[in-house]
C-alpha cells in the first residue's frame, strides 16, 4: 500500500527513524500547518518504496503558540491534508505520529484523521493518560470530527512475566473492552535498535519477536476492517 507518514512530534523521531537527515527537512510539518505550505513542498521520499513522509524538526515546538490566535487553529492540518494535490499521490493510508502531550497539535491530528490508534505502555501511569485522551476524543467528536473512531488500543512494552504488565492489561481490558487489541507488542531489543539503522523493525529484523508482533497487529487491524491482508489477497 502507498503510505504517507506525517511527523507531528517536534522530536522528529519518525523522520530520524527513517534516516531523513536534518538538511533534508527543508520544509516540514511546521510549514504545512503554520504557513499552509503546498503539499508538494513538504512531502518527500523515504528509502522505502511507497512510503513518503512529511518530516518534522524542532521548529514544531513553537507551533502551538504560533497558531493559538488563528480562529481555524484546530483545522489547520485537516485543511492542509485535503489540498487537491493530495489526489496525485494516491495514498492508501496516512499515518500521523502525534506528540507525547495533548497539545493543539494533537487536536489538529484528531480533527484531521478518521481513526486513532493508541499505544499504551504497560506502566503504572498509563491508564491515567488514557482517560485524559478519551476525554479529548469525546470533545473532538462533539465538535470538529463527529466521525472520529478509535481504531484500537495497543499494549506495548508488554512483558508476560511482569506483574505490572498483567495488572495494566487486566485494567485496560476490563475498562476498555474490545477497544484493546488482542495483539500485544513485547519489549524487544530489535525494536529499539531499528531506528538507529534508519529502518522499520519489519525490515531491520523481520524474524524478530518485535517484527512478528507488528505484523500480527497489522493483520488484526486489517481483519477488524475486513481488508484482505497481503497473505490472503
Ligand atoms: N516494544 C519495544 N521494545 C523495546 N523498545 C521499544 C519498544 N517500543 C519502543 N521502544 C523504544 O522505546 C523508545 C521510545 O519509543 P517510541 O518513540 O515508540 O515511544 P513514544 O511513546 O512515541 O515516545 P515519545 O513520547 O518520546 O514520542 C524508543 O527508543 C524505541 O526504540
Ligand atoms: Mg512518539
Amino acid at each position: 500500500m502507498r503510505v504517507l507518514l506525517v511527523d507531528l512530534d517536534p522530536q522528529g523521531n519518525t523522520s530520524t527513524g527513517l534516516g531523513i537527515r536534518q538538511e533534508a527537512r527543508k520544509k516540514t510539518s511546521y510549514d504545512l500547518i503554520v504557513d499552509a505550505a503546498d503539499l508538494q513542498d513538504v512531502v518527500i521520499e523515504t528509502r522505502l518504496p511507497d512510503v513518503m513522509i512529511i518530516p518534522a524538526n524542532a521548529d514544531l515546538s513553537s507551533a502551538d503558540l504560533d497558531i493559538m490566535a488563528n480562529e481555524k487553529r484546530s483545522y489547520l492540518l485537516h485543511d492542509a491534508l485535503r489540498q487537491p494535490a493530495m489526489e496525485i499521490y494516491g495514498f492508501d493510508y496516512i499515518l500521523i505520529d502525534c506528540p507525547p502531550a495533548l497539545s493543539l497539535l494533537t487536536v489538529n491530528a484528531l480533527v484531521a484523521c478518521d481513526s486513532v490508534l493508541v499505544p499504551l505502555q504497560c506502566e503504572f501511569f498509563a491508564l491515567e493518560g488514557l482517560s485524559q485522551l478519551m476525554l479529548t476524543i469525546r470533545d473532538v467528536r462533539r465538535s470538529a470530527n463527529p466521525a472520529l473512531r478509535i481504531e484500537g488500543i495497543v499494549l506495548t512494552m508488554h512483558d508476560k512475566r511482569n506483574k505490572l504488565t498483567a495488572q495494566v492489561e487486566a485494567d485496560a481490558r476490563s475498562n476498555m473492552g474490545d477497544l484493546v487489541m488482542t495483539t500485544t507488542i513485547p519489549r524487544n531489543v530489535r525494536i529499539s535498535e531499528a531506528p538507529s539503522h534508519a529502518l522499520p523493525v519489519l525490515q531491520y529484523d523481520p524474524s524478530s519477536r518485535g517484527a512478528a508482533a507488528y505484523r500480527a497487529l497489522a493483520k488484526e487491524i486489517a481483519d477488524r476492517r475486513k481488508i484482505p491482508s497481503v497473505s490472503e489477497a
